[in-house]
């Protein structure tokens, strides 16, 4: 049982979503306004939040901005109108546990609340999420919130675009959406925008015909007729250019395809997921995406964090590639030396699980006894640059905060401590492009808590 709070300006959606949520054995509070949300918030203690967006005075997106910054781990869902995906795609950007969508789906809303009143996921629960998934490795926190959308979305036909670094897994997350989709027996399709020449790439999605250009000596079928009544995984979409952009579109919005050359339309019935390690957003900023595109592909946003936010599944992939290599090397390496692993712990992974897998990989071919020693471990572009990649390198980190040892115990250990802090952040910075949102998140550090120390060491 959970203690709801629903926000919304229309009686008849609070009056029925407290009868349902009533009926599943929770408490149910109601406010008409984000004002009065607030009110019963600073009194009562709540466990979920269910809000609607599009609110008179407060908007539902300002309530949860102010919930985020007050009490950032309560749950907030927000209701949004089946026909506006922007409000979903601004709902998630902002911080909402999830979104549900009117018309109602009361089988949905029970299960978002269900999983937003276990924010913290029974251990059986985790143990379930995490062996849905074999090909996935990951039991952090971040890589539950994954598994649980993957098994959410799955079922449903929404187009889902996939956001992360690059090499933290969003193909495995593509493949996993769709063996878990109601079309998992139809084709799964890839192509990688980037690729393909651009004169070729209407012809790879849409096909052509017989004589449609030189070299068009047979008729082709094309990404969406091989991916039809399936599921079409476009990889790198942030590459498509402007034209193909435009054709893509106008076929998401009439559901047909005429192939290069063609005459004829055809319908078709396609899930799209698409993938990008750009930040499409920017891209739309910058006039290189199209918005209309990126609404159309965007209806569930799933961001894939990077392996510096989950460092706890570090051991857990050490593992699974230690023995996919052994086992395909012929050898018999099961462990780490712990200085070792200490030494991944404390890297930061640019190039995420694709770069601990070919460090895994060199490891083991280089290895000559039956446990990896930290000589064994090759960072890209060498070690030297694997410490300049690592501030925090344990033999290292303490030789940057002072010139020498007697300089080091002459300092003593706070200040050597805040030197270190100083270096560590102006890195950062510079490497960010000076971007202190992005230095924050890198260092695990609130943005607030930056600016101040930016400050104290003077160092914007
Ligand atoms: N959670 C994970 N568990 C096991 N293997 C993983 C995981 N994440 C990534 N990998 C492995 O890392 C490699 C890179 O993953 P993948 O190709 O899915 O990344 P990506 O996000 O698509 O990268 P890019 O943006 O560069 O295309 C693959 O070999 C994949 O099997
Ligand atoms: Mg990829």
């Amino acid at each position: 049982m959970a203690s709801v709070l629903i926000v919304d300006d229309e009686r008849s959606m609070r009056d029925f979503l407290k009868i349902l949520l009533e009926k599943e054995g929770h408490q149910v509070t109601t406010a008409d306004s984000g004002t009065r949300a607030l009110e019963t918030l600073s009194k009562l203690a709540v466990d979920v939040i269910v809000s609607d967006i599009r609110m008179p005075g407060m908007t539902g997106i300002e309530l949860l901005e102010t919930v985020k910054e007050h009490t950032p781990e309560l749950p907030v869902i927000m209701i949004t109108a089946f026909a506006s995906p922007d409000d979903a795609v601004l709902a998630m950007k902002n911080g909402a546990f999830d979104y549900i969508s009117k018309p109602f789906n009361v089988d949905e809303i029970k299960s978002v609340i269900e999983s937003a009143t276990n924010k913290n996921l029974s251990t059986q629960k985790n143990q379930e999420l995490s062996t849905t998934f074999p090909e996935i490795i990951g039991k952090s926190r971040e890589m539950l919130k994954i598994f649980d959308m993957i098994r959410r979305v799955a079922p449903t036909p929404a187009n889902v675009l996939i956001y992360g670094e690059s090499g933290t897994g969003k193909e495995l997350v593509a493949q996993a959406i769709h063996e878990h989709s109601k079309v998992a027996s139809q084709n799964f399709v890839p192509i990688t925008c980037s690729a393909i020449p651009e004169d070729l790439m209407e012809s790879e999605l849409f096909g052509h015909v017989k004589g449609a250009f030189t070299g068009a000596i047979n008729d082709k079928s094309g990404l969406f007729n091989e991916a039809d009544n399936g599921t079409a995984f476009l990889d790198e979409i942030g590459e498509l250019t402007p034209i193909i952009q435009t054709k893509l579109l106008r076929v998401l919005q009439e559901r047909e395809i005429k192939p290069v050359g063609g005459t004829r339309t055809k319908s078709i019935n396609v899930r799209i997921i698409a993938a990008t390690n750009k930040i499409l957003e920017d891209e739309i900023r910058a006039g290189r995406f199209r918005e209309d595109l990126f609404y159309r592909l965007a209806v569930v946003p799933l961001r894939v964090p990077s392996l510096r936010e989950r460092k706890d599944d570090v051991p857990l992939l050490v593992d699974h590639f230690l023995k996919k290599y052994s086992r395909r090397l012929g050898k018999q390496i099961q462990e780490m030396s712990s200085y070792a692993m200490q030494v991944l712990m404390n890297y930061n992974f640019p190039g995420n699980v694709r770069e601990l897998e070919n460090i895994i990989e060199r490891g083991v071919a280089l290895e000559n006894s039956n446990i990896i020693l930290p000589e064994s471990l090759s960072f890209a572009g060498g070690m030297k640059q694997s410490q300049s990649e690592t501030p925090l390198h344990p033999a290292n980190s303490l030789m940057q905060a002072a010139e020498s040892e007697e300089e080091l115990y002459d300092l003593g250990i706070e200040r050597v401590i805040a030197n270190l802090e100083k270096r560590l952040i102006s890195h950062t910075l510079t490497k960010t492009n000076n971007s202190k949102m992005k230095a924050a998140e890198m260092l695990q550090i609130s943005f607030r808590s930056l600016r101040y120390k930016v400050k104290k060491y003077g160092l914007s």
